[in-house]
């Protein structure tokens, strides 16, 4: 059984080290995952206001995350916390009061930055947030990816066989992390 898996890449930037993270996460995913990216560049800043009448674009978000079998957030670390793009997206996502997006969604995080602590601390402030959400996080195998120009090429290619092992494995979990979920908690994804 093949899975949609619904990512999130936390950050704006044109030459995102993260986008370049969920390129090679796409190239190295086993053949039963799929992946679509859920966009949260154009979302406005999120106020109560908005639930009577969500805007279109919000309403694609929930649509785009109802149809995910699972959602999966690569991130870089912004004042070791997450950036206020992808927070702002998930706050969107979480209401109105009772049609919470995440609910009970099979979830995974991982993100990249230059430094060698590779978003740690960014990532537990987001499982604090899913926690919230109530979303059902992987909570083992972690991610810290410390991006290198030598191990990632501009393209998603990994070059550093580690890595490439490392990512695999990462997502071999997740997939099976999905599966198991399911299995209790099957979605109406259609
Ligand atoms: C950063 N960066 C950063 N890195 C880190 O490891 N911990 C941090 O807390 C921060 N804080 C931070 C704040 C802001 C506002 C910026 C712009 C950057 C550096 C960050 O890891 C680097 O810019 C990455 O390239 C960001 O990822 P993307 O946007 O390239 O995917």
């Amino acid at each position: 059984m093949a899975y949609r898996v619904g990512y999130f890449v936390g950050s704006l930037s044109s030459t995102s080290i993260n986008r370049i993270l969920a390129t090679a996460l796409i190239r190295l995913a086993p053949s039963d995952l799929e992946f679509f990216e859920i966009p949260i560049r154009d979302l406005p800043l999120y106020s109560q206001d908005y639930d009577a009448d969500y805007p279109a674009v919000a309403v694609d978000l929930k649509e785009s995350i109802a149809s995910a079998d699972a959602v999966l957030f690569v991130t870089p670390e912004y004042n070791r916390s997450i950036p206020g793009g992808l927070k702002n997206a998930i706050d969107w996502a979480s209401r109105p009061w009772g049609q919470n997006s995440f609910d009970h969604i099979p979830a995974a995080v991982i993100g990249a930055s230059v430094g060698a602590i590779g978003t740690a601390v960014a990532q537990q402030s987001l499982r604090g947030v899913l926690s919230f959400c109530n979303a059902r996080q992987m909570t083992a195998p972690e991610a810290y990816i410390q991006f290198s120009p030598d191990t990632f090429s501009d393209d998603g290619t990994v070059t550093n066989e580690g890595t490439a092992k490392f990512l695999r494995d990462y997502l071999v979990e997740f997939r099976d992390h999905i599966e198991r979920v399911l299995t209790v908690l099957p979605r109406d994804t259609d």
